[in-house]
């Protein structure tokens, strides 16, 4: 027997748990679920990762401590996959013991070792990406999402990173399936050509985190806590390292495209550093882009997966992911195309054959198996389903191997329509209505064939649909699916008598109102997006977002019009253009009555003068702004906060998500002049 242990990701808990997360976590899943049909010890861990200045300002902005951000937002994550039946050994959060044990000996380990040192760090950080930069100049955009930077001036510990760029270099030529695809291959092996610096592996300037060892006014880097979750669930660092010593080094590391860098440069790196084993392998997949952007919380375009769980179940939320998209590769998500793969492969697909072959079982041969016996009966037709289940065995198992879920499922489906056909040609309903011997033999001999591969198409996706497939299996009368050897699976072993249990349709049809139903949920329940920040949180929902710095500061809204960004986060000249700043004066400042943060404005812009309502109570005395020169966003659809109407909104930065700072200019420039 021999072990296999698979990893997601951690999840931000600064944001509430989507399909993007759940098209990772279903993948493990499937792929542990198959793992454990073919009989290997797995072990499937996922969790929460709860530290670092984006989920500390995350919590200040929806006036929550981390702790209790953290402990609301995870147990979300975790109630949404026990919902949606993932099948996870453990669910590691960042902030238990075990976890801040394991990584302060993780620390200590590699500094005893020799790899850590004291130093300043002076240059940019991007708190969305919790990256280290190389953006020179203060709000110079992160190379990575394009959000602008943060400078970051402290004390900190660095790693020798720069100590390893020739063994990271080794390894990826020694072990070619290290990263996968081969794009990111690629791009890791030219990122550690051009060169590693050391790399900053400690803050001094905030607290919410685990403190370094022996120096607790240092908090440890979050990608090292994080990363480290995934021998810390082990028991790594604590008394009781049997699963460390059973299940590690990890067999496969699934993550997104958009955390390559940290797991295939800085995870190994620590490890070599620390003296443990490698991971064997580590997968990239793409985006699951929703109106053609990647789906996130901070674009406003995200799908909660209970909206799909309410309409179609989770089969429907898995087979749709792993079979629409080519993995490895970006994807697009609409309702419109899950329903329509709904109906076609699954309803009318596998459903269908289900329904009509164990019906006719049923009704034929009072609910148990025929046997494909006499000679005579047997057609080529017969034969050449046999042949293409044999290939489809064989083919699914290494499309699925390679992680190829989407081929290795097409080619599944292609045995369903084969099997479709095989009975159109063969008119099983006409043979059932003849009584003589030769025409009761063939009729038995399609059925069992048209079972036969319904049984093999059966058993292949079940890591893939569980739910569904166990009820054709039991359908089939061969008990808990679960519990079958995948390994064994060939053609031919439907036994002669199975009785069939109750034979019921498992997916039923999906008409138009599925997709407006969907909309209408994801309509009412999708939370506020874009720019929330603390003081103006009045008119939506709280979000738990990060305001990012620099940003507009002073109302949460909506942009007017959603800027179509491209993944890599930028948006062009033309989106930009939509935002129309100018520049205005405050004629009259007052206090806002029952709201300590908000001050109502008139704000002169040239040619009209307008009431904002502005959430800086907290950073400016009313009559401090009177005659003070701001800058607006001109062109937003009105909103009321406090009943007030506020008719655009002052730009502002939050330092450190803190007191906002309004935007101003050194020299003189006219009201009401554009910015551009
Ligand atoms: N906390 C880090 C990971 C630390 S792992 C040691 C993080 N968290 S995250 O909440 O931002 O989640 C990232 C992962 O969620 C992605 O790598 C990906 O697996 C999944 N996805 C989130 N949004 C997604 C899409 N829109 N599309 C596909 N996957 C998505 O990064």
């Amino acid at each position: 027997m021999s072990k296999f242990y698979i990893t997601t990701p951690i999840y931000y808990v600064n944001a509430r748990p989507h399909i993007g997360h759940a098209y990772t976590t279903i993948a493990c899943d499937a792929i542990a679920r198959r793992h454990r049909m073919l009989g290997d010890d797995t072990y499937f861990l996922t969790g929460t990762d709860e530290h670092g200045q984006k989920i500390e300002r995350a919590a200040q902005a929806s006036d929550k401590t981390p702790q209790q951000l953290t402990d609301e937002v995870s147990a979300e994550f975790r109630a949404l996959w026990d919902r949606m039946g993932l099948t996870y050994d453990d669910f590691i959060r960042t902030t238990s013991d075990r976890h801040k044990r394991g990584v302060q000996e993780l620390f200590r380990k590699i500094r005893d070792n020799g790899y850590i040192y004291k130093g300043h760090y002076t240059g940019q950080y991007c708190v969305f990406d919790e990256l280290y930069v190389d953006a020179v100049g203060p709000g110079a955009p992160c190379p990575e999402c394009g959000r602008p930077t943060e400078t970051v001036q402290e004390e900190n510990y660095f790693f020798k990173l720069s100590a390893f760029a020739d063994k990271l270099l080794k390894l990826y030529t020694d072990q070619p399936d290290f990263i996968r695809p081969e794009t990111r291959r690629n791009e890791v092996m030219s990122f550690v050509r051009s060169g590693l610096r050391d790399l900053s592996i400690s803050r001094s300037t905030f607290s919410w985190g685990i403190p370094v060892p022996d120096d607790p006014r240092h908090v440890i880097y979050v990608w090292l806590d994080a990363l480290a979750n995934y021998i810390t669930a082990l028991g790594y660092g604590s008394s009781d390292t049997k699963l460390y010593d059973k299940y590690w080094p990890a067999d496969l590391h699934m993550i997104g495209k958009e955390i390559v860098r940290f797991h295939c440069v800085y995870w190994p790196a620590f490890l070599m550093a620390a003296g443990l084993p490698l991971p064997k392998a580590i997968m990239a997949h793409g985006w699951l882009l929703f109106e053609e952007n990647k789906m996130s919380k901070s674009r406003g375009n995200i799908v909660r997966a209970e909206t799909i769980l309410d309409v179609l179940g989770a089969d429907a939320l898995r087979y749709f992911l792993l079979r629409e998209i080519v993995f490895g590769q970006d994807g697009s998500f609409s309702f419109d195309a899950l329903v329509q793969r709904y109906n076609a492969d699954l309803a009318n697909g596998l459903g269908n054959l289900a329904s009509r072959t164990l019906t006719m079982i049923t009704r034929y041969f009072r609910g148990e198996v025929p046997y494909p016996s006499a000679k005579a009966a047997h057609s080529a037709a017969d034969d050449a389903i046999a042949t293409a289940a044999r290939d489809t065995i064989a083919a699914f198992h290494s499309a699925f191997d390679q992680y190829q879920f989407s081929r290795a499922l097409e080619g599944a489906w292609g045995l369903v329509a084969a099997v479709d056909k095989y009975i159109v040609e063969n008119e099983p309903w006409s043979l059932g209505e003849k009584q003589d011997e030769q025409s009761r033999a063939r009729l038995a001999t399609v059925l069992y064939t048209s079972a036969e591969a319904l049984r093999i198409v059966t058993a292949l996706a079940h890591p893939v649909m569980p739910e569904a497939t166990a009820k054709i299996w039991a359908q089939l009368g061969l008990g808990d699916i679960t519990k079958f050897d995948l390994r064994s699976l060939a053609w031919g072993q439907l036994h002669l008598g199975t009785k069939l249990g109750k034979v019921e349709p498992v997916f039923p049809r999906a008409d138009k109102s599925a997709i407006e139903r969907m909309q209408q949920m994801e309509e009412q329940g999708r939370p506020a997006t874009a720019v929330t920040v603390p003081g103006a949180t009045e008119a939506q929902p709280a979000t738990p977002t990060a305001p990012p710095a620099g940003q507009f500061a002073t109302q949460a809204v909506k942009p007017v019009s959603a800027p179509t960004a491209t993944p890599d986060g930028k948006i062009s000249i033309d989106d930009f253009a939509k935002v129309e700043l100018r520049v205005g004066q405050v004629k009259v400042a007052e206090k806002v009555k029952g709201a300590d943060k908000l001050l109502r404005l008139e704000v002169d812009l040239g040619s009209e003068t307008r009431q904002v309502v502005a959430g800086i109570a907290e950073a400016y005395a009313p009559e401090t702004l009177v005659g003070r020169k701001v800058v607006i966003v001109a062109n937003l659809a009105p909103r009321k906060l406090r009943g007030l109407e506020s008719n655009g909104m002052i730009v502002a930065a939050s330092p450190d998500g803190g007191k906002p700072v309004l935007a101003s200019f050194l020299e003189d420039v006219p009201v009401g002049t554009k910015l551009k």
